[in-house]
């Protein structure tokens, strides 16, 4: 199997933006996709800002180094509002768009017909199921097509989830094991269940913070402040929940409920997030969630 070292990103967003860049970080050629040029912008501001930090901290106090290494980053990734030509030449093609099943299964199939044979596809989704969408690609690509679940805020979190699928070869995961590794991720692989590792044991514990809430048994500054200082979590479950998006949390559990493949106590709503949500206080992004962040 060829190594991977070109690498297209089709979505230019937090997840998107993040993958760009660690692959860019570790001398990938990639280009990152979006169909606006403002949502290609949003996507460069997002790897700068990061990459200075990811700079100051490597270069402490040298100015010329800082700039050299987010210079040679930068070269490493070009911009395209077209995902079929982008992937002329693509070892790897990662999608992070919107998590809607038709317009990713769209996309695939537009792009089996374009890509080369030996590309491999995978999706960042987190909730969507992985063969689901491999289906809408022919049966030679399902052998290379896989879940590559990353973690919010991408340079900073270490983990890569490979989702396996029944029809994944040894090579392919192979290969996606040593290009996990040399983004500087730790990969773990599992099946392709709802949640995969992470998020079907964080998501349900985050839902039953948000009932606690509902039920009146502590408040939200409380239940924070006792995971973060009794069970060593860096954030609280409001905390991450809004910095993850209440939107999001509200997708994969209502998701998870219609599928009905998970215990149904560990799905159900909570009224604090419904009710949020339906005022479009969807965390940090709007602004305010379980926090008000404009104070
Ligand atoms: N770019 C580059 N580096 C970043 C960064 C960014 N955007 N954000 C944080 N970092 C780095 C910092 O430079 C620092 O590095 P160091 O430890 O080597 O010095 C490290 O990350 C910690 O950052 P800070 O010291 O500035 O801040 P904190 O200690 O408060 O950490 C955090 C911030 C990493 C976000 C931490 O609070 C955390 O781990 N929170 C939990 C995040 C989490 O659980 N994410 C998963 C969400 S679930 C998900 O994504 C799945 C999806 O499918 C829903």
């Amino acid at each position: 199997m060829k190594d991977i070292n070109s690498v297209t990103v089709i979505g230019a967003g937090l997840m998107g933006s993040g993958i760009v860049q660690v692959a860019a970080q570790a001398n990938c050629k990639v280009t990152m996709v979006d169909t606006s040029d403002a949502a290609l912008g949003n996507g460069e501001k997002l790897i700068s800002t990061s990459l200075k930090r990811v700079a100051r901290k490597k270069f402490d106090g040298d100015e010329q180094q800082q700039k050299a290494f987010i210079d040679k980053v930068l070269a490493n990734i070009t911009l395209s509002k077209s995902a079929e030509q982008a992937v002329s030449e693509a070892d790897l093609v990662v999608e992070a768009i919107v998590e809607n099943i038709d317009v990713k299964r769209t996309l695939f199939t537009n792009l089996d017909k374009v890509a080369p044979e030996h590309s491999i596809f995978c999706s960042n989704t987190s909730s969507l199921p992985i063969s689901d969408i491999a289906a809408a690609t022919s049966a030679a690509r399902q052998e290379k097509f896989a879940g590559l679940h990353f973690f919010n805020p991408v340079p900073a979190m270490k983990l890569v989830e490979i989702v396996r699928t029944n029809a994944v070869s040894d090579d392919v995961f192979q290969s996606l094991q040593d290009f996990t590794t040399k983004v500087g991720k730790t990969p773990v692989s599992c099946k392709d269940t709802p949640g995969f590792i992470v998020n079907r044991l964080l998501v349900p514990y985050m839902f039953e913070a948000f009932r606690v809430l509902d039920r009146k048994e502590a408040s939200i500054k409380d239940i924070d402040t006792a995971m973060k200082l009794g069970a060593g979590m860096p954030m609280g479950p409001f905390e991450l929940a809004d910095f993850v998006g209440l939107d999001t949390m509200k997708f994969i559990v209502d998701g998870w409920a219609k599928e009905g493949k998970i215990e149904p106590a560990l799905v159900q709503p909570s009224k604090s997030l419904d009710d949020l949500v339906s005022e479009g206080h969807l965390g940090r992004k709007s602004g305010k969630g379980f926090y008000d962040y404009k104070k």
